[in-house]
């Protein structure tokens, strides 16, 4: 079944390099005009890519909320961005932060970003810093998040690779991928991605099959991007095609990201994540969730108590092109494909129980099988390093 698709959906770029090819997502920027973040617009791409400037913490809010600015780690790292900026432009910073801590709920990783940055800014001013350095050494936070992430990045690569290998011995990995979790939502080169990325610069990846991901479609329209522009062999198909590819027996095993994994293990993920997880089981495919130590939380004893963002159901009803730029806005400019006056469920996320997540893999290393006691131990150990 494999040679029916080997031309379907191969990139375009070298095969051999180990740049990636990706634009990178978030920069910081200080014009003579004053500092300002500038943002690849993620609901541009792939048609154009288009940058957003954000010179004010609402305009950023409104960036994380319309998905411009996506995907756990980077929002984590545009989130201690944010609060530079307010501190920087003179915006009220406390209530900047609570703005853009609360811009999206999911992914624990925006409230710790805005809480780091927060913290050096309050630590500077009760040193008896002035404004200016405060507002420095809020950006010198965000910028330590930033090298982190990549540098996570890099770490959870190496492991998640080994880690294929020695559940896949036999090479010639055909990986199963949900989402978009590259270099667009990342300092480095992401997390699930990452590991795919890796796989195919050692030569071992025979496949990467790339879920669409509805309704926004993170898969087609980012995953495949980067897939193309990294010259990986990838496949795209419709959600709803993945249950017939395992039964084809055509998946190896299945790489996603995370948005928040809670004390016992569980894993909220991009909507369509559980699916998946069931269907791995059902087939014996390991299903591995590749997060950086940040994504672990802690306080949030259980899947339950995980707070799932509702997107608007004009996503559903809608399609968005991808001249388009509605992804996410509630006035819409889509095509319908339901009634007027259809009512949509619409959950950006859904949560999978530990016991159908083979393992986490981390850049402190691999929780595998997932307990709270091992993830306890992953993030005393992490606080250590
Ligand atoms: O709604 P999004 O596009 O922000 O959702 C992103 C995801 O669900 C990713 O899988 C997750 O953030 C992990 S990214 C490393």
């Amino acid at each position: 079944m494999a040679d029916q698709y080997a031309h379907s959906g191969d990139g375009d770029g070298p095969a051999e390099t180990s740049e990636n090819r990706v634009t990178p997502a978030i920069r910081w920027e200080e014009p003579p005009e004053g500092p300002v973040l500038v943002l690849l617009d993620q609901t541009r791409l792939p048609a154009e890519e288009v940058e957003r400037v954000c010179t004010d913490p609402p305009a950023l809010v409104e960036a994380i909320r319309g998905l411009a600015v996506r995907g756990a780690p980077l929002l984590g790292i545009a989130g201690a961005y944010g609060v530079a900026l307010a501190a920087a432009r003179g915006f009220d910073v406390a209530d900047a932060a609570q703005a853009l801590a609360g811009a999206r709920p999911t992914a624990v990783n925006l409230s710790l970003g805005v809480r780091r940055a927060r913290a050096a800014h309050q630590e500077a001013l009760a040193g008896g810093a002035g404004e200016e350095a405060a507002a420095r050494a809020a950006l010198e936070a965000a910028r330590a998040l930033h090298r982190q992430d990549a540098e996570a990045s890099a770490r959870m690569a190496a492991h998640g690779l080994a880690l294929l290998d020695e559940l896949l011995p036999g090479g010639g990995h055909r990986v199963l991928t949900h989402c978009n979790t590259g270099a667009l939502v990342s300092g480095g080169e992401g997390t699930a991605f990452a590991v795919a990325l890796a796989a195919h610069r050692a030569g071992r990846l025979r496949r990467l099959w790339v879920d669409e991901t509805r309704p926004l479609l993170q898969g087609a329209r980012l995953t495949a991007y980067e897939a193309a522009r990294n010259g990986m062999a990838y496949t795209l198909l419709t959600d709803s095609a993945a249950g017939s590819l395992f039964a084809a027996g055509e998946v190896d095993a299945v790489l996603v990201g995370a948005d928040r994994i809670t004390a016992d293990g569980s894993v909220a993920n991009k909507i369509g994540t559980y699916p998946l997880a069931v269907l791995a089981r059902y087939h014996h495919v390991p299903l591995v969730v590749v997060a950086p130590v940040t994504t672990v939380d802690p306080d949030t004893p259980d899947g339950a108590s995980v707070e799932v963002e509702q997107r608007g159901g004009h996503e559903v009803t809608e399609l968005s092109g991808p001249q388009v730029p509605v992804v996410g806005a509630e006035a819409v400019g889509g095509i319908p494909v339901a009634p007027l006056g259809t009512q949509a469920y619409n959950p950006a996320f859904d949560v999978t129980p530990p016991e159908l997540v083979t393992a986490i893999v981390t850049e402190e290393g691999v929780v595998s099988p997932v307990t709270a006691e091992a993830l306890a131990e992953l993030c005393a150990r992490s606080r250590q390093a």
